[in-house]
């Protein structure tokens, strides 16, 4: 049977906590839909920081272009600086192994009630398209003068026209296979260099393809419309940083952001993706059993996407829903009471139902 070699990073903090849940889930789909998996498993973290000096083995990045694909839990904590650890594990594998497209899909789950009024089951269901290797997120400026008066600190944003058409590139065949209907998010009124650049690209890409719905919203509207009229959205395409801040926002009105997901693609596949949730190590509530182990089984869905397997991707998803929608078994951010193995065995119950029922489908 097909066997896929695993990069497994749980990282610090909840990572810790919320990954067995998702290797148990993908345990149960390999067995229920015939594949396997070897897990290869990298303790690095904070911790091994505070060991080594570093975030990673300096050969890091070759251990992980080893297996096909890589999971992993979060990064960061504190005693050690967010831009150290970030910039130490994170942001080198996205870089290195060119996941230039970060896809975050943003779709309100049976059985979770949007905290936004209004809102009908099944009533939110986008994909937020996250150019992942520039923009903002950027190591040219510096700081200078420091701890004087005159101290400053400069960040430069890298746009190139490669970066942004390849990202912008993927969200329109996304938008064509879905709803046709594109939004990107801009911001060219007070950004003056990048921004009316990246509105250029799209509006050139846009000519190419006449049938696609292409709307440009400044990112503050377009911030304020996820809370007003979140219906309204297929696929929206966003630079590096105002992605990573719509997506904390979309994760919230789909209920939590411990639900939400998030795949660091090399749409090629010429290097291995990765696939973690959206949220972060949450030190506010690591070792308490209190995280929600869902974003992370979610992204291990979208690693089964990613892989071909989407029939056993979809029965992680249905078994979330069916969860939610059969129980309350939840953890505290969805108002449950549940820990996060409650949360674990209530998923690999309902997994044995849930791919039962399709087998009789
Ligand atoms: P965070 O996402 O860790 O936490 C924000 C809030 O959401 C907290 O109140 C937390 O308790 C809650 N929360 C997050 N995940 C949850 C879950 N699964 N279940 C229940 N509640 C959950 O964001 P932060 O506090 O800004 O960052 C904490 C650390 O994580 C920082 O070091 C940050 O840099 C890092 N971080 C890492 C990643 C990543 O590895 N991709 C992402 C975001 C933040
Ligand atoms: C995310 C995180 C990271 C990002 C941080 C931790 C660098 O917030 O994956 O959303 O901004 O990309
Ligand atoms: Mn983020």
């Amino acid at each position: 049977i097909p066997t896929h070699r695993i990069a497994v990073i749980p990282g610090d903090g909840i990572g810790t906590e919320v990954m067995p849940p998702a290797q148990r889930l993908l345990e149960l789909a390999g067995h229920r839909f015939g594949f396997a998996f070897e897990w290869q498993n990298f303790d690095w973290s904070c911790e091994y920081y505070a060991r080594t000096g570093a975030m990673m083995p300096a050969d890091g990045i070759e251990q992980l272009a080893e297996c096909d694909q890589i999971l992993l839990g979060a990064v960061g904590f504190p005693g050690v600086p967010d831009h150290v650890s970030l910039w130490g594990l994170l942001i080198p594998i996205r870089r290195a192994f060119q996941q230039y497209i970060n896809l975050r899909p943003i779709k309100l789950l049976p059985g979770i009630e949007s905290p936004l009024r209004k809102v009908p089951a099944g009533g939110i269901d986008f994909q937020v398209v996250r150019e992942n290797n520039e923009g903002e997120y950027s190591e040219s400026g510096g700081r200078l003068y420091r701890g004087l008066p005159q101290e400053v600190a400069i960040q430069e944003s890298i746009f190139t026209r490669f970066g942004v058409t390849r990202a912008m590139n993927y969200a329109i065949n996304l938008a064509e296979q879905r709803e046709g209907r594109l939004a990107s998010a801009t911001k060219s009124n007070g950004i003056i260099h990048t921004m009316p650049f990246w509105d250029e690209i799209l509006r050139e890409l846009g000519q190419e393809h006449p049938l696609l719905e292409i709307s440009e919203y400044h990112i503050d509207a377009l911030a304020a419309l996820f809370v007003l009229d979140p219906g309204r959205f297929d696929v929206i395409v966003a630079s590096n940083l105002f992605g990573d801040i719509l997506t904390d926002l979309g994760a919230a009105i789909i209920g939590s952001i411990g639900i939400a997901p998030s795949a660091n693609l090399n749409p090629e596949g010429e290097f291995p993706s990765m696939f973690e949730p959206v949220h972060g190590s949450a030190p506010d509530i690591a070792g308490r059993g209190k995280a929600n182990p869902l974003g992370q089984v979610w992204a291990a869905s979208m690693m089964l996407d990613h892989l071909g397997h989407s029939e056993a991707g979809a029965a992680l998803v249905d078994t979330m829903g069916h969860v939610l929608l059969e129980t309350d078994v939840r953890t505290p951010d969805l108002g449950g009471r549940a820990t996060t193995e409650e949360v674990s065995d209530a998923l690999a119950a309902a997994f044995a139902t849930v791919t039962a029922e399709a087998v009789l489908r």
